[in-house]
């Protein structure tokens, strides 16, 4: 059992924490957001993650988990410590490395404070400092040199980096049965740590220094986000010359060497990760002298995919004004409540530009898209959102669009029209019951 501290109580911080303690190491977990800290002290928690709530409760329960809003404190008891703070974009994309800074700054301070406060305090500390939120190579030197710089005599310590790779929605698989896990280490003594920390999971590790390991994060994320705008890309082919995307994916994907998985076509990525790491590792490259082309590419084929909805759209309903639209799916993606860079928003905001009237479902995210979009009726279940509407629009694969009666949903509709920017319905049902079906790449 180790003493572990996580800033951050975000997506990354709260699973990482929970799952640590799951692990049975003790685990601290601070946020600067104090009401987020009094909720999950009392359980609550901020925001949906499948299983996350049972397993904290579990893990508090167990006195492993403790919530905090004092860094210093955290700073005191936990020998290891994973930063798992925002790194929003800037304007012009790149990453945004005030709060690692500000938290690193904060942590050498508490110790300095600890080591001047306590007399009896030991003469050598050790702490091993762990980059876990997405950050851009070289990173890590900023850390060590504004530790070096600030932390008091005495003070021992390393820096790593253990890049996360969970997926909202099944983040405490991804966390516990992982492919992989990276962690880049300066010395022996942080390695044997991690070592130790992951005892408990099966999954190889892979040591590397901390350089490669934080790229390896981006060059994930990019790669993942390059094969979906390849399959986005061909869907354009495909629709003309009169293919169907979703065969051709298929024959490719069977191939072991590209895969099946990451190879969907439709409306492109979202997210609050994707996205985000593509324009800051676009923005890096072009620092370092390595203007990325591919990359960006990459974004401009994203981009389109939003685009090209709105042009179905228009397709088959001439003008827009006046037309009431059912649009099924906010959440960027199945199995969260999450609308951050959702392909929803950009798509909902054009239709209602050009006078469209929208009534949305979704089977979670609706509190979350009324923050960002407060002008549209919301409606509690997808029958309801497609009553009197001209076309049904599907922007999120959430499993409940595929069960529902669509004979019924036909009836109520003013003209059976839908647009499936997931190709997840099955054309050739729809049709069989006289809607006029539009996916994205095929017939
Ligand atoms: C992504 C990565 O998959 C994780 O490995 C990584 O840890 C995480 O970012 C992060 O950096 O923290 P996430 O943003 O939760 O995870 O979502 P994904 O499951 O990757 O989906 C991203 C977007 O791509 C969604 O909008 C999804 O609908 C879309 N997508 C996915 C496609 O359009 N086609 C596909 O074939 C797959």
């Amino acid at each position: 059992m180790r003493n572990i501290g996580v800033i951050g109580a975000g997506h990354v911080g709260l699973v990482t924490a929970a799952c640590l303690a799951k692990l049975g190491h003790r685990v601290t977990c601070a946020d600067n957001d104090t009401e987020k800290i009094e909720n999950l002290k009392k359980l609550v928690m901020p925001f949906y993650e499948p299983g996350l709530e049972e397993l904290v409760k579990e893990a508090v329960s167990h006195q492993l988990l403790s919530f905090i809003s004092s860094l210093a404190k955290l700073a005191e008891e936990s020998e290891i410590i994973f930063i798992a703070v925002g790194t929003p974009p800037t304007s012009e994309g790149r990453a945004d490395l005030s709060f690692v800074e500000q938290v690193t700054v904060e942590l050498a301070n508490s110790l300095s404070a600890m080591k001047g406060r306590k007399e009896n305090a030991p003469k050598n500390i050790y702490r091993l400092i762990v980059e876990k939120s997405t950050v851009p190579v070289l990173t890590g030197e900023w850390v060590k040199r504004t530790l070096e710089l600030l932390s008091p005599t005495g003070l021992e310590f390393d820096v790593a980096a253990n890049p996360e790779f969970l997926r909202e929605g099944c983040a405490i698989k991804d966390f516990m049965e992982p492919d992989r896990i990276v962690v880049g280490v300066e010395s022996e003594r942080a390695r044997k740590i991690f070592e130790e920390i992951y005892s408990g999971i099966k999954g190889p590790i892979l040591f590397t220094d901390i350089k490669s390991a934080e790229l390896i994060k981006h060059a994930s994320n990019c790669f993942l986000a390059l094969k979906i705008s390849y399959a986005n890309a061909l869907a354009q082919v495909c629709e003309r010359v009169g293919a169907d995307i979703e065969k051709v994916l298929e024959g490719m994907g069977l191939d072991k060497r590209i895969g099946l998985s990451f190879l969907r076509a439709g409306v492109g990525y979202g997210g609050s990760c994707l996205p985000k790491d593509v324009a800051a590792f676009i923005s890096l490259c072009e620092e370092i002298g390595y203007p990325f082309a591919l990359l960006r590419e990459v974004e401009k084929i994203n981009q389109g995919q939003r685009r090209l909805v709105v042009k179905k759209v228009r397709e088959l309903l001439w003008n827009l004004k006046g037309k009431q639209i059912a649009i099924w799916g906010l959440a960027f993606k199945p199995d969260t409540d999450d609308v951050r860079d959702s392909p929803a928003i950009e798509i909902i905001n054009s239709l209602t530009r050009e006078g469209a009237v929208i009534k949305a479902h979704d089977p979670m995210a609706v509190e979350n898209m009324k923050k960002v979009i407060p002008n549209i009726s919301y409606c509690s279940d997808p029958y309801e959102a497609a009553r009197d509407a001209h076309l049904v629009v599907l922007l999120t694969d959430w499993n409940i669009y595929r069960q529902l009666d669509f004979e019924k949903i036909k009836q109520s509709m003013k003209i059976p029209r839908l647009i499936d920017g997931r190709n997840f319905l099955d054309p050739e049902k729809l049709r069989g019951y006289g809607f006029i079906y539009r996916g994205i790449g095929r017939k």
